[in-house]
């Protein structure tokens, strides 16, 4: 008894310690980047100042956080332990609250969803079994935008909208180019909040009807994470993105009884004609996914609470694509089991648009000095004064030179190396917007 009572205490200061010093390593890569260092004191230690309230805001909250970590701690341990195809890691959100992943990071809200007669186009039909491959990634057909980041906001349905609208007006004619979850925030619910979710469709219908067919570029209209008034036309920089003719969306049929074990070939052969948006379940062990097949058969007791967009299947997986950065999941993206049925609800309320034209919009850009452009992740291009050339900033906040719109108050990173040097006396930028611009201006 007494050496069962030994191994265990030697178990439990273990595993406090690993608890301890994988906070201190995310507290530190989290929230302790961005305290400037202003010299050396007499003490031969570094003197740095923290300036802005974000930093005390954390510091006040430090004991909650600390407590929401530990929890998911656990949650990554337990769950390591019970699954061997997939696997948990720390990411960026190992601290948030249930609470605080609801409000920040999902935004299905069926309540919200407008279905108007005659908006769904009947089957699909013609696509023949030959013409399917067996196994497509979108992703490496360089149909996928950069993986986003929705931040502080339930504005998942408005990542999935738009992330489906780029893919299908890049496959059929058009250029891959980040278009606007903000304009979608602004425009689509006029008298609700937003970020209080949404349901995809209903983005393309807002584009269909009250935005005239066209969606403007993220850089033309950028990602804040909170809803504002909505701005149809924005001077100068009004570059149509999508401005589709879409008669219709396609809602792909969900049949219960498909024959096993591979399950869900109907949602399979509708990606074979571009990425759909799906409605999903998170469950506590998809927050800190990490990898591998993910194997969960207990996630539909209870209503989809996300969206996110299947970008490709092989005949046992479907690739998923998420909007929550790159430090969850295989740098953004999941996979979903198809020997599971329906799994997570993905299969029930899978939509995309029909695009039939997609020329017209990149001709209107033909002057866009941002064209040719490419930023990486979330980095937007803005043309400079001279209106001949470019730039790449980040609207939200950054990651090295990898814009992640980042949320100002969860996360505020160094400036890139390039960009502090010109920053003087202020080497590291504190403020709401963070732009690596704004350093220097
Ligand atoms: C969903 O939308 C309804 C109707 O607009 C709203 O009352 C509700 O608060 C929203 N749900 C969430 C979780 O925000």
């Amino acid at each position: 008894m007494l050496r069962l009572f030994c191994v265990l205490s030697v178990c439990l200061s273990v595993c406090l310690s690993d608890v301890n010093s994988a906070w201190a390593k995310f507290r530190r890569e989290k929230y302790t980047s961005f305290v400037i260092t202003e010299g050396v004191g007499d003490d031969g230690e570094p003197v740095e100042t923290i300036e802005d309230n974000i930093n005390t805001l954390k510091r006040r909250q430090e004991k909650e956080r600390f407590q929401n970590f530990k929890k998911t701690y656990s949650l990554i341990e337990e769950t390591n332990q019970n699954q061997k195809d997939f696997q948990a890691d720390i990411n960026d959100f190992a601290d948030y609250s249930d609470t605080e992943w609801e409000v920040k990071l999902f935004g299905l809200n069926m309540t919200r969803r407008v279905v108007e007669e005659g908006m769904f186009a009947p089957v699909e039909a013609g696509v023949s079994s030959e013409e399917i491959p067996d196994t497509l990634d979108w992703v490496e057909k360089g149909k996928v935008t950069g993986i986003k980041f929705q931040g502080v906001c339930g504005s998942c349905w408005a990542f999935a909208a738009t992330s489906v609208l780029e893919s299908h007006y890049a496959i059929y004619g058009g250029n891959l180019k980040f278009m606007s979850e903000q304009q979608l925030l602004d425009c689509v619910y006029p008298n609700e909040d937003a970020c209080e979710g949404g349901w995809y469709s209903d983005g393309w219908v807002a584009i269909r009807s009250r935005l005239s067919n066209e969606l403007p570029t993220e850089k033309s209209y950028q990602y804040l994470g909170s809803t504002t008034s909505c701005i149809r036309e924005r001077g100068d920089n009004a570059l149509v993105a999508a401005n589709v003719d879409y008669p219709q969306i396609v809602s792909v049929p969900y049949r219960e009884h498909q024959r096993g074990p591979i399950y869900d070939e109907d949602l399979a052969n509708a990606v074979a004609l571009g990425p759909v948006a799906v409605a999903m379940r998170v469950i506590n062990n998809f927050k800190v996914y990490k990898g591998g097949l993910y194997t969960e058969q207990n996630c539909r007791n209870g209503n989809p609470n996300h969206a996110v967009v299947v970008v490709g299947y092989t005949p046992e997986r479907f690739k998923i694509r998420n909007s929550w950065g790159t430090s969850w999941g295989e740098k953004g993206y999941a996979w979903f089991d198809r020997r599971i049925q329906n799994q997570c609800w993905i299969a029930k309320w899978a939509e995309y648009p029909k695009l039939t034209n997609t020329g017209r919009a990149d001709e209107k850009e033909s002057t866009d000095p941002c064209k040719s452009m490419t930023c990486l992740n979330m980095g937007v291009c803005a043309p400079n004064k001279d209106k001949t050339s470019a730039r790449c900033f980040c609207p939200v906040g950054f990651e090295g030179d990898n814009c992640e719109a980042k949320s100002c108050v969860d996360v505020v990173k160094r400036c890139p190396k390039s960009t502090s040097k010109k920053c003087k006396n202020r080497r590291y930028q504190t403020k709401c917007p963070v732009t690596c611009g704004s350093c220097y201006n």
